[in-house]
């Protein structure tokens, strides 16, 4: 008998090993993707936080160092630097600024990012108030020019004075690239910090019970939300609730999300950048994938992976910020959660049957396929703004969409053929469905 219920058992663990090893890599996000989801308009803000301020992030560091170290070795940390304390912060040859420039280094107080460009922020009185300008050139660190600058260029430019001396960050930069300010209004920290993303901290400082907003416990679609108040163009929402014009709202359009704190239903604040599939605006090309940069919300909304729940964080540590640009994971990032011939695909059963590239090509790397070079962070910096509109665009696709060829993954590396003969390519390998074959299925 003892013998009898001890191979039973040794069946049982065998069956579940053998199912284990065999389970699709998708299965631990079961939970995530099955979550019900609670609505777009719904306030997931906890109520022990509507009392708390802003403390900033030396509070948090008392007790999360270890997050807290992450975070300060991120980009988001370094986003606004103070110049007096830091002038290595500074990355712009400031020997060869034009002499038409409208500011001096001595004037500017902060350093706006570096990584692709650099701005300044001058302190000024604009509307009557203390506030800060821009100066009139920036410099490119992808082509280490100084090159103008124009912020009133963009979709407010019948809010604003055309003159950076007369036009405030308050409202149309700050709100993203400071602790507090879109909540408040007030400049807690310079740079995205804690609170940024898990909303006001004072009570929970006090008493760790006391509750902060954590985007992985909500529902996917809303976890997405922290990242979205800042990845993702937008219009000043009183176009939509007040029909207000871009010249009604003169020296007031906002370019954030104004009064949003992390949990808040964003729908409430967040107007976003227009867009129809199939027509091209300034911001995005016909097939939704973005010119410009900061428009990773804008793309990814059409994407299935986020319609089913897959969210930034999955793919983005949010205090570490891997994967990026400069540190690619390469195919790990994505093979984390797919695997040949499984339910979510790729539907082939080995790498080389699906991209038709030598394994250890660079034709093989799921991003250069899948998340094609599209956008520019300024209209002289080269192509390097990846797409997150993850599924494939072909190149009748391109042709088709009046896109420039270069924002097809397959013409970025084959730029001796044209889209014609790439398309043929995909024909011949048999990758395209009935629908692409001859028609590009748009519109
Ligand atoms: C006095 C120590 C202390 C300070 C200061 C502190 N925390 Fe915490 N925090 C804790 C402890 C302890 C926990 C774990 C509590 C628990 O599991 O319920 C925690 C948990 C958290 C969590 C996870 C919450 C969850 O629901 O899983 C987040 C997010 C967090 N803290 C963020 C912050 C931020 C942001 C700040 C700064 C504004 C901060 N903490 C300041 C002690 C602190
Ligand atoms: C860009 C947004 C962002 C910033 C900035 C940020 N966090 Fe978080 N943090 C998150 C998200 C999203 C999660 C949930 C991650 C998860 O569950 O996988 C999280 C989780 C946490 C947790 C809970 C960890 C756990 O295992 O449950 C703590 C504690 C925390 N953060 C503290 C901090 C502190 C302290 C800072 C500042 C030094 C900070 N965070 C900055 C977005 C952010
Ligand atoms: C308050 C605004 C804000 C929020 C919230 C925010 N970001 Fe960012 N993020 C930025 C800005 C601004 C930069 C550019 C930083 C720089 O260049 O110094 C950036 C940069 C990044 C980068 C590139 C880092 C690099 O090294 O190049 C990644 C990845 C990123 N964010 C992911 C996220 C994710 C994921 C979330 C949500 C969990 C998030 N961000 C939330 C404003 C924000
Ligand atoms: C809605 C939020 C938002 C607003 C408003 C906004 N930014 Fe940003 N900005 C971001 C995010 C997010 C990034 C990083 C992500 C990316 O570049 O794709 C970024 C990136 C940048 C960078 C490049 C950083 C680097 O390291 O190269 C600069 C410079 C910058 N912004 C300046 C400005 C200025 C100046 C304004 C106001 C005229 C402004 N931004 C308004 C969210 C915003
Ligand atoms: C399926 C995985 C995946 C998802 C989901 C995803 N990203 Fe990314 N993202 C990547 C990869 C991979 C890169 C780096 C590409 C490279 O190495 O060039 C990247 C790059 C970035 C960058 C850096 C861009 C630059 O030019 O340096 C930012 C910012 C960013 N993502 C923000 C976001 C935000 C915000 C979301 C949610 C709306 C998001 N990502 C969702 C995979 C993902
Ligand atoms: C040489 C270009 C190329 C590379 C590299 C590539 N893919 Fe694809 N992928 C495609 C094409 C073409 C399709 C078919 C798209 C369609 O039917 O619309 C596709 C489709 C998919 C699909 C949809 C399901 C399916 O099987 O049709 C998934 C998932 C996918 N790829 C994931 C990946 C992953 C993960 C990697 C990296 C291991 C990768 N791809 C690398 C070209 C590529
Ligand atoms: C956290 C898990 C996860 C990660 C990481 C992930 N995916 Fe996905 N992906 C999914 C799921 C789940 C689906 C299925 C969605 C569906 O079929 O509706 C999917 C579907 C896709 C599709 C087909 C649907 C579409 O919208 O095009 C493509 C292409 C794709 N993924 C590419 C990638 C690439 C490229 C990466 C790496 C940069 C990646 N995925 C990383 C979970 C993930
Ligand atoms: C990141 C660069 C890259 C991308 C993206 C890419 N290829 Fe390639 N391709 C290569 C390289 C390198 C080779 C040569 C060796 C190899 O990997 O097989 C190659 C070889 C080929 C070949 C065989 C030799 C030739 O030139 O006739 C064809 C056909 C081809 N690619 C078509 C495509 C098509 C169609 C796409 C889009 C689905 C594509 N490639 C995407 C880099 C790329």
């Amino acid at each position: 008998m003892k013998k009898l219920l001890f191979w039973l058992f040794f069946i049982l663990l065998v069956v579940a090993a053998f199912i284990y090893g065999n389970m699709p890599k998708i299965a631990p996000y079961y939970k995530q993707l099955t979550k019900p989801r609670v609505g777009l308009n719904l306030d997931l803000q906890p109520k022990e936080q509507k009392e708390a301020h802003f403390v900033g992030s030396g509070k948090c560091k008392e007790c999360h160092k270890e997050h807290y170290h992450d975070w300060k070795a991120s980009m988001h940390s370094k986003m606004i630097q103070v110049i007096a304390k830091d002038p290595k912060a500074v990355v712009a040859d400031f020997s060869r600024l034009p002499e038409d420039a409208d500011f001096t280094l001595k004037e500017a107080v902060y350093t706006i990012g570096g990584k692709f460009k650099q701005r300044y922020m001058i302190p000024a009185t604009i509307n009557g108030k203390s506030d800060f300008r821009l100066g009139n050139y920036q410099w490119n660190s992808q082509t280490k020019k100084w090159q103008h600058f124009k912020p009133y260029k963009y979709w407010y430019h019948d809010s604003y004075p055309h003159d950076n001396k007369q036009f405030p960050t308050s409202t149309t930069c700050d709100g993203c690239h400071f602790t507090g300010f879109m909540a408040t209004g007030k400049r807690v920290e310079p740079a995205i910090a804690c609170e940024n993303c898990h909303g006001p901290g004072s009570k929970h400082a006090e008493d760790p019970n006391s509750p902060v907003f954590k985007a992985s416990l909500v529902d996917p679609i809303r976890t997405n939300e922290v990242c979205f108040q800042c990845h993702m163009r937008n219009r000043d929402k009183r176009i939509e609730t007040e029909h207000a014009t871009a010249k009604e709202l003169w020296m007031t359009a906002t370019d954030y999300p104004k009064g949003y704190a992390p949990g808040k239903p964003l729908i409430s604040y967040k107007l976003p950048a227009p867009f129809a599939p199939g027509k091209e605006t300034k911001e995005f090309w016909a097939n939704g994938a973005a010119k410009k940069n900061r428009t990773q919300g804008n793309e990814y909304i059409h994407d299935r992976m986020y319609q089913h729940g897959i969210t930034c964080i999955n793919c983005h540590d949010p205090h570490k910020l891997t994967n990026t640009a400069q540190k690619p994971q390469g195919n790990a990032a994505c093979m984390k959660c797919h695997s040949f011939g499984s339910i979510i695909g790729p539907h082939q059963d080995t790498l080389e049957q699906h991209t038709h590239h030598k394994a250890g090509s660079k034709g093989s790397l799921c991003i250069e396929c899948h998340m094609p070079k599209t956008g520019r962070h300024t209209g002289k910096s080269p192509l390097t703004v990846r797409s997150h509109r993850f599924s494939f665009t072909y190149p009748a696709q391109t042709k088709a969409y009046g896109m420039p060829p270069e924002t097809n993954a397959c013409f970025a590396c084959h730029k001796d053929k044209t889209l014609d003969q790439l398309q043929d390519d995909l024909k011949k390998w048999g990758n395209l469905e009935w629908e692409k074959l001859e028609s590009p299925h748009i519109r």
